[in-house]
């Protein structure tokens, strides 16, 4: 059965037995807390909770995913991917345990006709947070599973929660036996000893559908576990594995949504081998699917991920000898699997163009430096010994990921010190976090009192020529260090530090934080790219343009959303803390419960009309009386210094408040705001995530 006609027999079974579909939502989810869309229940995680009212009570689906979590094992056996495709279904507090069993197995022993004997199943074991799920296990017997082909797990049959708290419960799984010649025979314990079960890492036993995640507990961010008032039913099936098995293959490499790919990939080595063909196939299907929903590669977030995964194609790209290095008839390829499912013909040249630019880009990057790493991980390999360190500073010079110097260790049968690796890191760590909570300073014995107060030109300039080291300290690459004047705004106010260059006579910073002492004496934290820095040396400073930009427009819409929350909340709602950077907002409040899905579109229409009103920001400088006479709330009067003048921002007649942070121009350009995300942060405190889409 062709994969196309097991994605529609999916849905068919469903939408018969009163599911309503909807449809594949991005792989950057709404939650901005969570990296990637990890399986179909993502997108309806505030239905999940009732926070958001839902129309069904029955929902399926079949999602885009992407998750990293088993990256290692991909090309290494046949059944694990990064992109993949979820085949869901939900009941959101309408039937339960025993009729979602039933449904998956009538879906697949009735509709998919897999053999009833080759399926085994898993339920939770119990802990002691969650007891055993002994229904599963009866409704399992009354199908027909003897007791030795129902096995109890207890980690692999909890499920939940995606991101630092949310919904979870215990699930049942189903295996797929594939028989005794897909045993990996020595390589685990359980294979040794004969005894191949699922839940040995061997290939017989493959899942093949989580067949429902039992979703009635909370687990909040401190770990602690809560009934929830209601149930759901969270299932997923991964379609390559229902295709491999469907297909009769015993990798999904080999079914009809990799086979194509691989082809091409043969055809075009001059060195192939399976292991890394599959690694590129499942690679470029990643590339293309996170490009075309929109996540860039960076040194961050989402963006590192897709850096890390583009790194890892490159080097078996090299590996395989495969000629065309832009990977132009693999992405085609991966664009003409999915086209009329993920994309549109219409679409394709744009489309394409679009992964091609990135892939190129990334790959200038790769040649220049990462190859680099490579070549001197080789002349180490030559050498014959590596150690932690050795593997670290590859990581930290060259951008050699850790994971890959780790593929190519293994690949020449070496271990890998990934213990010396960890310590080196932690150590680092270790670094700049005492870099941000000024213990750098404290280890040298100094408070920096006797230094002046620095001249701070930012709020206008993003650029200054010719400023003055007054201090410099240099730790193993890492340096802290201070002008006389500078452009890099310090930490304060909810917002993060600047982060770009300082540049001298053959010297080269990147800085990546700047905090302010009490008494105003400015730190820019690290790293000496060129040359060495001493008091004295007269440099250029260079704000990262881009990064600043966005975090002021992030500064300004959390303005409009403090005075949105007090119109639709009331005055006795005020501002707890922000933290503001470039990506997000978060926005912490007094309210002693959650707000409802009208009041949060309240709020956001407030905000996003006096955006689109393109008001004029207007920084003022007033002393204390003015300021009190402007109606501006100064809840903690005795803290001002009344003799100096304060800085007051204006947005059109919307919003006035005192700040010490940067915002641009108008509200115009912002972007669309959008709330992406509530939850308690504290008792009595609510907190709010939020995005600008641009
Ligand atoms: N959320 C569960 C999983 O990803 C069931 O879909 O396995």
């Amino acid at each position: 059965m062709k994969s196309k006609d097991i994605r529609e027999k999916f849905i068919k079974f469903f939408t018969l037995n009163g599911h309503e579909r909807f449809n594949s939502s991005s792989l950057v989810p709404d939650d901005e807390t969570l990296l990637f869309t990890t399986a179909g229940m993502v997108q309806l995680v505030p239905y999940l909770l009732r926070e958001k009212d839902i129309d069904f009570k029955r929902v399926c689906s079949t999602q885009k995913s992407f998750r990293t979590s088993d990256i290692e094992n991909v090309g290494n056996d046949g059944r694990h991917l990064t992109f993949f495709e979820m085949l869901g279904s939900w009941s959101f507090g309408d039937y339960y345990k025993e009729e979602a069993i039933e449904l998956a197995f009538d879906l697949l022993t009735k509709e998919f006709k897999l053999p009833k004997d080759k399926l085994w199943v898993t339920i939770f074991k119990g802990n002691k947070n969650i007891p055993r799920d002994s229904e599963s296990y009866i409704h399992w017997q009354k199908l027909g599973f003897s007791s030795n082909r129902i096995i109890e797990l207890e980690e692999d049959n909890f499920w939940g929660p995606t991101s630092e708290e949310g919904p979870c419960g215990p699930s049942t799984e189903i295996y797929y036996d594939q028989g005794n010649s897909v045993c990996n025979k020595d390589m685990y314990s359980c294979c040794k000893n004969n005894k191949c079960i699922p839940g040995c890492d061997c290939d017989r036993y493959l899942e093949i559908w989580n067949a429902g995640v039992f979703m009635e507990y909370f687990k909040n961010s401190s770990g602690v576990f809560s009934k929830l008032p209601f149930t759901n039913v969270d299932t997923g099936a991964g379609l390559e594995r229902l295709s491999m098995v469907l297909q009769n293959k015993t990798s999904v490499f080999e079914t009809d949504l990799f086979s194509s790919i691989i082809d091409i990939i043969r055809n075009d080595s001059s060195n192939f081998n399976i292991n890394s063909a599959n690694l590129v196939a499942d690679h470029i299907k990643a590339i293309v699917f996170l490009v075309l929903d929109g996540v860039l590669p960076s040194n961050e977030h989402r963006g590192y991920i897709l850096r890390r995964i583009t790194r890892r194609l490159f080097y078996n790209i090299t590996i395989l000898g495969y000629q065309d290095n832009l990977c132009l008839n693999l992405v085609e390829e991966v664009l003409s699997i999915y086209e009329g499912i993920y994309f549109e013909k219409s679409d394709r040249n744009s489309n394409l163009e679009k992964v091609l630019k990135v892939i190129k880009e990334e790959d200038i990057i790769y040649s220049n430096t990462v190859l680099k790493g490579i070549k001197n991980l080789e002349k180490l390999i030559d050498k014959g010994k590596i150690s932690g360190e050795d593997l670290f500073k590859l990581h930290d010079t060259y951008g050699l990921n850790i994971d890959m110097s780790k593929d190519i260790l293994l690949s020449r049968g070496l271990d890998f010190d990934e213990k010396g690796f960890n310590d080196k890191m932690k150590q680092q760590q270790e670094r700049s976090r005492m870099n941000s909570s000024f213990s750098l300073g404290k280890s040298v014995e100094k408070d920096f009192s006797e230094y002046p107060k620095t001249e701070f030109l930012g709020y206008d300039i993003l650029s200054l020529m010719g400023a003055e080291v007054l201090y410099a300290e240099e730790n193993d690459g890492e340096i802290i260090f201070i002008l006389n004047k500078t452009t890099f705004y310090a930490e304060g106010g909810g917002q993060i530090g600047d982060s770009g260059k300082v540049m001298g006579n053959n010297l080269e910073v990147a800085v990546s934080n700047v905090k302010k002492t009490k008494l105003g004496v400015y730190l820019h934290f690290g790293k000496l790219l060129k040359g060495k820095m001493k008091e004295g040396d007269i440099v250029n400073c260079y704000v990262d343009k881009g990064k600043r930009e966005n975090t002021s427009f992030n500064h300004t819409a959390v303005h409009l959303l403090n005075k949105a929350m007090k119109i639709v909340l009331g005055d006795t709602v005020s501002q707890k803390g922000a933290f503001i950077d470039s990506d997000r907002i978060r926005f912490d409040f007094n309210l002693d419960r959650a707000l409802s899905s009208e009041e949060i579109e309240k709020i956001e229409d407030i905000v996003n009309e006096n955006i689109s009103k393109n008001e004029n920001i207007q920084i003022l400088e007033k002393n204390f009386d003015e300021v009190k006479k402007m109606g501006i709330d100064l809840a903690f009067e005795d803290r001002y210094d009344k003799t100096v003048k304060l800085r007051v921002v204006k947005i059109g007649d919307f919003s006035i408040e005192l700040c010490g942070g940067t915002h641009f121009g108008n509200t115009g350009k912002i972007g669309k705001f959008k709330i992406v995300k509530q939850e308690s942060a504290s008792k009595g405190i609510r907190r709010i995530r939020a995005i600008l889409e641009k």
